[in-house]
């Protein structure tokens, strides 16, 4: 009968019992037990039933926590609210609360894990000499049978409630985990509210309105703020009558400057003739300005340098004079191209170093950026103010599979 290079034939190995293989494996890894006690060497001893339920209720708390960060995640109210709006304290809560329920699930599942190391599984202090090559058979059996041993030793075999809560609350633990990333997952050709043909999200833009008959003028951004006020019931912030995008006149700009413009529809404008203190048109400026691809760059060019501009077949007509308006989003994978140098009329990305000519309809003439900024065509109104006349003619920002330009 062969033997293997540790003298233990398949036979012997069969013949012996899980505690002697155990012992076998820990002899061959030269591993020395310097000391060993068992925690409860008298059956029924109520301290261990007292540890038992200790761990218990860290595992109880686990999986109650757990389960809250899932009914907090699915069920509570998470959509934005703004100061005084009703349901506001609600949706205060729902981030604190997520951060609350994840971290006590987390933290009771380790809580349980380390007082059942350090109150019921026997105290031991094992020493190894470390030793070099690939395992033999006689130790993958005996590892095998050691972890077995460790299984039995830990006494978890017959603790069905303990048991029971470590599977659940591990399970739970790693939904808390992983259910965030739900989050995540969106359809980007789920059809928006436009209800228009291709309103996936990633097909439109705020400018797309324009399809719908709305006036979208280029609201130029004022950074404004909300306002204190004093009241007999003390101060307080509102903001009520502030305009945080106002229309823009070609006199406006500059020549050879650029500003960023937003879509501001023609139903939230309140500025001018138009303003009235006692509306909120707040929220929805502030909706328009952090719409994913609306933000434009107005750009004035100056005379000597529009009589030199290259039309883009079939955008002869985009511009309004002197101004080009392009989409401020780049079209190598979408950070703001906020850079327009004057001098050479090259618009620049920095993230990665593209450059665009601002002459020849936003092209592509420096860097990773392989198609031209969308051009946005803009005229103005009978009054005189800068709007949309008409929506891009191809969807905004970095490629995807879908889109054939
Ligand atoms: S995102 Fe603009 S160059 Fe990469």
């Amino acid at each position: 009968m062969s033997k293997n290079e540790k003298n233990y034939s398949d036979k012997d190995l069969n013949g012996m019992s899980n505690g002697e293989l155990a012992r076998l494996g820990t002899e061959l890894d030269d591993v020395t037990v310097a000391y060993r006690k068992e925690r409860f060497p008298i059956d029924n001893d109520p301290a261990e039933k007292r540890a038992s339920r200790a761990v218990a209720l860290w595992l109880g708390i686990g999986v109650l926590s757990a389960i809250a960060f899932l009914g907090v995640y699915i069920a509570w109210p998470w959509q934005y609210k703004g100061l005084g709006d009703e349901g506001v304290t609600l949706y205060t809560f729902y981030t604190p609360l997520l951060g609350i329920t994840a971290g006590l699930a987390i933290l009771s599942l380790g809580f349980a894990v380390v007082l059942y190391v350090k109150t019921i599984i026997p105290e031991e202090i094992a020493v190894q000499r470390r030793h070099d090559g690939p395992s033999s058979e006689v130790d993958r059996r005996t590892i095998v049978a050691l972890l077995n041993d460790s299984w039995e030793t830990s006494t978890l075999g017959r603790r069905k409630v303990l048991q029971g809560l470590l599977g659940m609350s591990a399970v739970l633990v790693g939904l808390v985990i992983a259910a965030p990333l739900g989050g995540m997952i969106k359809n980007p050709w789920k059809a928006g509210k436009l209800g228009i043909q291709g309103d996936g999200t990633l097909w439109t833009s705020g400018w797309t309105l324009t399809e719908k008959g709305v006036k979208l003028y280029l609201g130029r951004d004022t950074g404004a703020l909300a306002v204190k006020h004093e009241t007999d019931a003390g101060e307080h912030y509102s903001t009520q009558g502030v305009t945080r995008l106002v229309r823009m006149r070609p006199e406006d700009l500059a020549a050879a400057a650029m500003e960023t413009v937003f879509p501001l529809p023609e139903e939230d404008v309140n500025d001018g003739d138009l303003y009235d203190p006692t509306r909120d048109v707040y929220e929805t400026h502030m909706h328009s300005i952090h719409g994913p691809r609306n933000a434009v760059m107005l750009i004035r060019l100056r005379s000597s340098d529009a009589a030199k501009v290259v039309e883009r077949v079939g955008q002869e007509d985009f511009h309004f004079g002197d101004y080009y308006a392009y989409s401020k989003i780049c079209t190598h994978i979408g950070c703001p191209t906020s850079l327009y140098e004057a001098q050479t009329n090259r618009i620049l990305c920095p993230c990665h170093q593209s450059q665009f000519d601002a002459l020849h309809y936003g092209k592509p003439v420096f860097g990773p950026a392989a198609r031209a900024l969308p051009q946005l065509p803009i005229t103005v109104d009978e009054d005189g103010y800068l709007v949309a006349a008409g929506n891009f003619v191809e969807p905004v920002g970095p490629a995807f599979w879908e889109r054939k330009s």
